[in-house]
């Protein structure tokens, strides 16, 4: 940076942070009223729309871009205000199908953040480290390939990530707060889902695992899971450890009730002694 550069900012961002200001307010003026419903309505998590992962055909953010954004296309390097790229609505920061590749910075305390269908390859340490009030962060349908070890372990209250739609190949270490996880529609391996992965997560209630190349369940599952979906993967075997306790009776997985494994080269009927904690059996293959 060199001595100009200030001057230049002011002479060049100036202008168009006022007519983009302008916009907003234009927009926030005549939809105040909507997207604080629909906001509203989205913090209330639907969790099958948050975790199936389809694109929603109706949306808090598809009102048209040209609304929201200003007239410039965003840059990669971007070092343009992320509410100037983005849409800041109290905690909330929607980012989708803008074509960032990196995480925005975000605002101080942004709780809720949404960069669905972008361009993000990897996720870095530092691109969350300094947001411990995230509890809901969806990067769905990116092209996510890494995730640095420790980029979501240290979020306290993070309690929904989707990384579904990327191109995973292994999880990361995730936060111990968290109720719902999606990882649908990857590439993620049975080596790259450490056995203890969701062991201390005793919250979790939702895990979506689903058109994975999984060839087995993961151990330790929590007795708080109530939905687990692992169709279309590669699972061959299931054991009698996988959601029960080996050959005890008494025991019951309470919470759980529902749980797909269709779609998998497996053969259910040759396991029968893995379900008998379960109130319902697995959907999938008998035969
Ligand atoms: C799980 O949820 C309960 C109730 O909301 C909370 O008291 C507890 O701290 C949570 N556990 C974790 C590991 O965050
Ligand atoms: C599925 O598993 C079989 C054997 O366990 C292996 O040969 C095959 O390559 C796997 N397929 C995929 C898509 O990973
Ligand atoms: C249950 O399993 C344990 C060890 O796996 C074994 O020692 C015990 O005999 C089994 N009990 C029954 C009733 O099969």
């Amino acid at each position: 940076m060199n001595k100009l550069t200030p001057l230049l900012l002011s002479c060049i961002l100036v202008p168009w942070v006022l007519s983009a200001t302008v916009k907003k307010f234009d927009w926030s003026f005549e939809n105040t009223e909507e997207a604080a419903i629909s906001h509203e309505e989205d913090s209330v998590l639907n969790n099958e729309e948050f975790l199936e992962a389809k694109r929603p055909e109706t949306d808090v953010m598809s009102f048209p871009q040209s609304d929201i954004v200003p007239d410039v296309t965003p840059q990669p390097d971007s070092e343009l205000p992320t509410c100037l790229l983005c849409v800041c609505l109290t905690g909330s920061v929607y980012c989708e199908e803008i074509l960032i590749d990196v995480v925005p910075t975000l605002p101080k305390e942004t709780a809720y953040l949404y960069a669905r269908y972008n361009k993000i390859k990897r996720i870095k340490t530092k691109d969350f480290a300094n947001f411990p009030t995230l509890k809901r962060i969806d990067l769905t349908g990116n092209l996510i390939e890494e995730i640095e070890e420790g980029a979501f372990s240290k979020l306290p209250l993070l309690e929904e990530l989707s990384l579904a739609e990327n191109k995973l190949t292994k999880l990361p270490v995730l936060p111990a707060k968290l109720t719902v996880f999606n990882a649908n529609y990857n590439m993620l391996k049975s080596r790259g889902v450490k056995s203890n992965a969701f062991r201390k997560l005793t919250n979790l209630s939702y895990l979506y695992l689903s058109n994975n190349q999984l060839d087995s369940v993961p151990l330790h599952l929590p007795e708080s899971l109530r939905i687990l979906h692992m169709q279309n993967n590669n699972i061959t075997s299931i054991s009698d450890e996988t959601f029960c306790k080996g050959n005890s009776t008494l025991y019951i997985r309470e919470k759980m009730e529902e749980i797909r494994l269709d779609g998998n080269p497996v053969s259910l009927a040759k396991y029968p002694n893995s379900f008998i904690c379960l109130k319902m059996l697995p959907f999938g293959s008998y035969f």
